[in-house]
């Protein structure tokens, strides 16, 4: 192994967890250099992983793809240090800056980004959307498109205005409704579970402190409109997913415009998909 490099996403760990120390086992190996993507914010390594190797004589490379997303080691950072999921707000707009039509549903994706938004329910661990979306849309939020899981399905539903043959509340995948007042017949299920909070200035941050007890640590919030601006207002987010499709609306419900950093923008046929980094909050 002496003459070997080692690449990681993530900077080794140095302490004794659930599984012994990575830098224990780079030691032992005696590989002689280590190229880190990200370092690991959690308190117990936060640099001290990278300090221990140094010292030991390994040369040690970070910052590598810096500007690049690294999901998983972002997911991990954020949640440990913010104690809350990762936030991707995802959403597709007309050319003309529309998310739809209030109380009809509208098709904005082609098959290309409809295969990567299921791709990104594969990888994040939860889905969010607010009442009217289920309401109009009454989407699934499964997986279907993509290998693997289908994320928890996260709903909002202050005053349970949502009828029981919707999607969402028919199984399928795990589905959590969060209401206000939990109504007399509602009982919670292995597939359903009514969680009662407050609708107060604090939702948001109270739902997150709750997803991050469940050890939830990665959300994609779906929409609508309004749902979105309301985790922009609060700087929740950590990510904005974009999808620009070439057809115009003319009128509607007006997409948010999330103040980021730009990373990447592809071309996905004939949309356009653009992913921004809070730049409030930039890593
Ligand atoms: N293009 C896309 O990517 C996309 C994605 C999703 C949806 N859509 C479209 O967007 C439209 C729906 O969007 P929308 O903006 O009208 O509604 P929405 O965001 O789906 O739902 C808004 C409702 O959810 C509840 N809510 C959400 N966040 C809340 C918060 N922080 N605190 C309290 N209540 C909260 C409120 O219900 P109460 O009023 O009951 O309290 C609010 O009126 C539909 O036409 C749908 O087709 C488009």
């Amino acid at each position: 192994m002496d003459k070997s490099t080692l690449f990681v996403s993530l900077e080794p760990c140095c302490f004794h967890g659930k599984t012994p120390a990575c830098t224990d086992l780079i030691l032992r190996e005696r590989i002689p250099k280590v190229v880190i993507a990200s370092l690991d914010e959690t308190p117990e390594v936060a640099g001290k992983g990278v300090e221990l190797l140094r010292n030991a004589g390994v040369e040690v490379v970070t910052g590598i793809c810096a500007s690049q997303t690294n999901l998983p080691s972002d997911i991990r950072n954020v949640f440990v240090s913010k104690k809350r999921p990762y936030i991707q707000l995802k959403f597709a707009q007309s050319v003309d800056g529309y998310m739809g039509t209030p109380g009809k549903q509208v098709w904005l994706s082609n098959q290309f980004s409809q295969v990567l938004a299921h791709k990104g329910r594969a990888e994040f661990d939860s889905i969010l959307v607010g009442t009217n979306t289920a309401l109009t849309d009454d989407p699934a939020l499964t997986n279907r498109h993509w290998f693997g899981k289908s994320p928890l399905r996260i709903v909002l539903d202050r005053h349970r205005r949502l009828p029981s043959n919707l999607q969402l509340l028919q199984g399928g995948a795990t589905t959590w409704v969060v209401t206000q007042k939990m109504l007399a017949g509602d009982e919670s299920n292995d597939l359903l579970r009514f969680l009662e909070l407050d609708f107060d200035e604090h939702l948001l941050e109270n739902l997150m402190g709750l997803l991050f007890e469940n050890r939830i640590t990665s959300l994609i919030v779906e929409g609508g409109a309004f749902t979105i601006l309301q985790f922009l207002q609060k700087n929740l987010w950590d990510e904005a997913v974009i999808f620009t499709t070439p057809a115009r609306l003319g009128e509607g419900i007006l997409a948010p415009t999330p103040m980021g950093r730009e990373v990447a923008k592809y071309q996905l046929g004939k949309d356009a998909l653009t992913i921004l980094r809070n730049a409030v909050d930039c890593r």
